[in-house]
């Protein structure tokens, strides 16, 4: 389960799907969770995207703290986390997700971005995930039809992602945009000749354990968020800016026998 953007701290975060995300992971048998990146809001009171109505908690020791409270029911079953650009803001002061979040629940820290080995019990490689919360950009289509709109989402999402050049790595994962997209391997035709005719083939499915496996035949996704627009008697950034809403959620991938073999949107 790739779970981002938690953004704990603004007034907008659905709480409760986050709650619905932890106990799904905690009754799912062999299933394992990281952590993409904005686990904290970190904006500061003077920032112009401050919301001072229905802040409970302002510290961010504290912030940090509660969030890591409510994962802590599936510290082990927590793979890793990484930081956003929201938690990047305060990390002057120190680093909240490697000094609270990954430490009090004792996963790995893997920066900004990170490599996920997975390997099968006697230690031999199944696959290799990419895991990137990027600071700046977006994917996003105003094509009139929806359909239209999350082909070409799909593709930035992707073309994104192949430009990190992570040549082994078969599953692909970029937090930031709040968008859940996902792309499959795409096995497509090529035409070879066996002296006498022209024969057609077909792309095999990747290995996943090769060096380099070919950008259309990884997956890839982009994680949605935990930001609601509209509260009542509110009016946060996300409201503010008029931004569109977005789905709420996260991304499952599911593996059987270190293949990965389905990706699908869990939104809440
Ligand atoms: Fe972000």
């Amino acid at each position: 389960m790739w779970v981002a953007c938690l953004h704990e701290g603004n007034v907008h975060q659905h709480r409760d799907g986050i709650r619905e995300v932890i106990d799904y992971v905690l009754s799912t048998k062999n299933c394992y969770a990281f952590a993409c990146g904005d686990i904290g809001d970190a904006i500061l009171h003077t920032d112009k995207r401050w919301e001072r109505k229905g802040q409970k908690e302002t510290s961010i020791l504290q912030q940090y703290n509660s969030i890591t409270d409510l994962f802590m029911p599936i510290k082990n079953r927590m793979l890793g986390a990484i930081s956003g650009n929201h938690d990047w803001k305060l990390n002057g002061f120190g680093d909240c997700v490697e000094g609270v979040f990954c430490s009090r629940l004792e996963i790995p820290y893997g920066t900004v971005a990170c490599k996920l080995i997975v390997s099968d019990p006697k230690g031999k490689l199944q696959y290799k995930a990419f895991i990137h919360h990027p600071f700046t950009g977006q994917i996003n289509s105003n094509h009139p039809d929806p359909l239209m709109r999350e082909a070409a989402e799909t593709s930035q999402a992707k073309r994104k992602l192949c430009d990190q050049r992570m040549g082994d790595c078969v599953l692909n994962i970029s937090a930031h945009f709040h968008k859940g997209r996902i792309a499959k391997p795409f096995q497509d035709l090529y035409l070879v000749d066996d002296g006498k005719a022209i024969k057609q083939k077909y792309h095999r499915e990747a290995n996943p354990q090769a060096e380099y496996i070919p950008e259309d035949l990884r997956w890839y996704a982009t994680l949605p968020g935990f930001v609601k627009k509209h509260l009542m008697g509110l009016s946060g950034y996300v409201e503010r800016s008029g931004y569109k809403p977005v789905e709420l959620g996260a991304i499952r991938s599911f593996t059987v026998a270190g293949k990965i073999t389905h990706m699908d949107k869990k939104l809440v």
